[in-house]
């Protein structure tokens, strides 16, 4: 069955709808509780040393080159001033503050909402570190030859670090943390609690890795002070080392599948673009500020500039999904109906300013 407008599963709306109403009323989103999750695996070691993907091995040795150190290659004496008047208000912006809920608190709460965005993001990029160490682990488990191990146990260094540098600037500059989303929260139970080790990699590679890189890549215009903007920096250019591995581990996967195996797929990607979509609507922010969340959430679902920012950090999951054979018409079809393509199908440039988050 499908909307009306178009092409987004009804029944991939109605679960993610449910499973949130679910998780929210346990208190998801509000409280720091444990996740735990039991995942039977195929664990596997090689005895074939000699190395036969070239590419993925090339992969693992520019990694080798490109570590950094959290502690010494950031500059922590950078002062962030948390919650101060931000002074380059583009014309953009301000359209954008007058057609939000904060309109009516006054200018100053405009300011105190893009510092909450900025806080509320980063928190969720440090949550989503954690899971992506976590399922380069797994990956490093489960994959068949020692170059795809190696680059998966080097990508769950990267991932401690990114831990370790979110981490950081949240306790020690923003003095504050949001909870994982429940969106992020569920999405992240699709990725790792599914034995399969193609979702995992879809799911954390192409999906979470790639969005989170092409928010790092529009830190510029979306963040507010040159720390943030350095640490992005760095870790942008690991997740695009991350982002290829995830391509290069799941090339020819999807050929040789069945048409149902296929068609969960197909599925999965759907519910992790509605999971990641309901996450791009703030209602944790709105929560914070007292905006009631249904307002605050339909500002965020509809505003030209948030819609915008959504279909331009898709950008880089769809090329990806493109480069695994997953972006099928009907996946293409399910992200339209999410409005996570840009209209007329041409595709947003990242690095524009105007794409950055209103700013
Ligand atoms: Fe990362
Ligand atoms: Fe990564």
């Amino acid at each position: 069955m499908w909307h009306a407008r178009g092409q987004v599963p009804a029944r991939v709306n109605a679960r993610v709808n449910a499973r949130l109403a679910v998780a929210l009323a346990a208190g998801y989103g509000g409280a720091m509780r444990e996740l735990t999750m039991r995942v039977p695996v195929d664990t596997k070691l090689t005895w074939q040393y000699e190395m036969r993907e070239p590419r993925v091995l090339s992969l693992y040795d520019r990694a080798k080159v490109s570590q950094w150190n959290a502690s010494t290659d950031v500059d922590w004496s950078l002062e962030v001033p948390f919650g101060a008047s931000i002074a380059d208000d583009s014309r953009y912006s301000i359209a954008s503050f007058e057609a939000s809920p904060i309109a009516r608190r006054g200018r100053r709460m405009w300011d105190v909402f893009r510092w909450e965005l900025q806080a509320w993001m980063v928190s969720q990029f440090l949550h989503g570190e954690q899971g992506a160490m976590v399922a380069a682990a797994r990956l490093a488990e489960v994959a068949p030859s020692l170059e795809s191990k190696s680059c998966a146990a080097i990508q769950a260094a990267d991932e401690a670090r990114h831990v370790e540098v979110f981490s950081r600037y949240l306790h020690e500059k923003l003095h504050t943390i949001y909870p994982v989303s429940a969106a992020l929260e569920s999405l992240l139970q699709d990725i790792l609690g599914d034995s399969r080790w193609d979702i995992t990699a879809v799911g954390m590679q192409i999906i979470v890795e790639a969005l989170a890189m092409a928010a790092f890549r529009l830190a510029d215009s979306t963040f507010h002070d040159d720390l943030i903007k350095e640490i992005t920096r760095l870790v942008a250019r690991d997740e695009a080392r991350h982002v290829s591995f995830g391509v290069l581990s799941l090339q020819g996967v999807y050929r040789e599948m069945s048409r149902a195996e296929f068609a969960d797929r197909e599925e999965m990607v759907l519910e992790a673009a509605s999971l990641t979509r309901r996450r791009f609507l703030l209602e944790d922010v709105w929560q914070r500020l007292g905006i009631p969340r249904a307002e605050g959430a339909e500002f965020a679902a509809t505003s030209e500039m948030m819609m915008r920012y959504r279909q331009t950090i898709f950008t880089k999951v769809t090329t990806a999904l493109r480069n695994v054979g997953l972006l099928t018409d009907r996946v293409r079809s399910g992200l339209a109906g999410l409005d996570l393509l840009p209209r007329g199908g041409g595709e947003h440039s990242l690095g524009s300013r105007q794409n950055g988050l209103i700013r």
